[in-house]
């Protein structure tokens, strides 16, 4: 049976990802925070276990990929699916948020995937990062949360081509706009939200924000035996909003 490994599991895409893997049989260890998000993930979803871990603690990489291991026996997937963002312009940038983004959405994933590796070659499997379709072009108020994320992107492309004489694939999946709580985390007023909803709306040429489950299909079926010659690949699903003018 497929053994997955999917952080920021206790909300939004990550949910939703654990829900696509489960729902089809696998093994899921959903990674994150905090329990109660966890266990909501996880109620009446047997396949779905779930660990509560700081991914940029000391020592979480190896904690997180010996209790899949534990648990399963096997890791087939991996999903560097936690981040977290915070708006500022340059000038405005504070170090310990700066730090914090870098840490949980490029250090993170990097140190988690190594932890991991063994697990992956044996099973000649996949890495899916979750990663952001901003962040192609200049993107204000995001330098350091869109730098995370390009840098993720490039490990994706320097990692595809690393791992494949092993028989790993990695890849990115780039979303544009989701539904999820990413703007109330952020600590956006619900005002705010509505606000940024309308300016995301216009800017997407389908006219709509996307469902956590949109992004979730594509990081499974990235996954699947049958897209095996895809990797290094960054696919974004944003309705459009990355190659409009
Ligand atoms: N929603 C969008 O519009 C959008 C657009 C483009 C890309 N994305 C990307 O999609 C991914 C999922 O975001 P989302 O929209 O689903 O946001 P979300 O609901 O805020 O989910 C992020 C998850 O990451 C977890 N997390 C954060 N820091 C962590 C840490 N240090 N250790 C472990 N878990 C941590 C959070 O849970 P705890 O706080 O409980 O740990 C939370 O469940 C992210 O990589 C994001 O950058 C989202």
């Amino acid at each position: 049976m497929t053994a997955v490994v999917v952080t920021g599991a206790g909300s939004g895409i990550g949910r939703a990802v654990a829900h696509s893997f489960a729902d089809e049989g696998a093994n899921v260890l959903a990674v994150g925070r905090t329990d109660s998000k966890l266990a909501e993930t996880a109620r009446n979803r047997p396949e779905i276990r779930t660990l509560v871990a700081d991914i940029t603690a000391d020592g979480a990489a190896d904690r997180i990929a010996e209790a899949a291991a534990a648990e399963f026996g096997q890791i087939d997937v991996l999903v560097n699916n936690a981040a977290v963002v915070t708006r500022a312009p340059l000038g405005g940038i504070d170090a310990k948020q700066a730090r914090e983004q870098v840490e949980t959405n490029l250090v993170a994933p990097l140190l988690l995937t190594q932890a991991c590796l063994p697990w992956l070659r044996l099973s000649q499997g996949t890495v899916v990062n979750v990663s952001t379709s901003g962040a192609v072009r200049g993107w204000p108020m995001n330098s350091v949360y869109g730098a995370s994320k390009a840098g993720l992107d490039f490990l994706t492309r320097t990692w595809a081509v690393e791992l494949a004489p092993d028989g790993v694939r990695v890849v990115s999946v780039a979303p544009g706009p989701v539904e999820t709580e990413i703007a109330e985390n952020a600590g956006f007023s619900p005002e705010q939200i509505r606000r940024l909803r309308e300016t995301q709306r216009a800017k997407v040429p389908l006219g709509r924000i996307g469902r956590p489950e949109e992004i979730a299909w594509w990081v499974r079926t990235l996954a699947r035996p049958e897209a095996g010659f895809a990797t290094g690949v960054v696919l974004a699903v944003d309705g459009a909003a990355s190659v409009a003018m």
